[in-house]
């Protein structure tokens, strides 16, 4: 099997990781790879923000639980965290995002990297203290959170899940 493929059938989402820190230049890879996802009309409407050091990561991490009302919500340890964004204007900002998300999780696990998307900023992120958090760290005005990456050395082999029946008719 060829090597694109076989990345695609053995990725997995990692929700463990191990204390290993993430080498700057594997992140700067993976995000690379996301901003070389397909775009509508080219317009690259995906915008990534980094945090790699832990106490911004667990800041964030609580922010986000207090916006979920979870307080047992984590961001399952995760090394590396890519915030994925687009404009609230940007009629395909959200399909750029998530062509984005799946370029870095490919791209992260033919690193030998683990990822696994995050959404829940994307519920919560317009909460007037979640928001203000959100502008405090930098990210944009007029932004809309698509979803975010964890990324990091695998503590885990993830699970593969069998595809269900019916996914596929060919049309005459
Ligand atoms: C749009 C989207 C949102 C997701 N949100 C979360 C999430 O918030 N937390 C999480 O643990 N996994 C999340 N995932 C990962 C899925 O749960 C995972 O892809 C699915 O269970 C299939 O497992 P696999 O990625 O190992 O094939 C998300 C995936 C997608 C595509």
């Amino acid at each position: 099997m060829n090597e694109v493929l076989n990345n695609i059938y053995t990725r997995r989402s990692i929700r463990k990781f191990t204390d290993q820190a993430v080498p700057k230049d594997l992140v700067d890879e993976v995000v690379k790879a996301g901003a070389h996802a397909p775009s509508g009309k080219n317009m690259q409407t995906y915008r990534f923000f980094i945090m790699q050091k832990e106490e911004s990561i667990l800041a964030l991490q609580e922010v986000v639980a207090k916006g979920m009302e979870n307080p047992s919500y984590t961001f399952y340890g995760t090394k590396a965290l890519v915030i994925v964004t687009c404009n609230k204007e940007d009629v395909n900002g959200v399909e750029d995002g998530s062509c984005a998300l799946e370029n870095m999780m490919l791209a992260a696990h033919s690193l030998g990297l683990g990822s696994c998307w995050i959404n829940q900023l994307k519920y919560c992120g317009d909460k007037p203290e979640v928001a203000a958090y959100l502008d405090k760290i930098g990210l944009p005005e007029g932004r809309r959170v698509v979803g975010m990456l964890a990324l990091g050395y695998a503590a885990d082999a993830g699970t593969e899940h069998k595809r269900i029946e019916g996914l596929v008719t060919y049309l005459d």
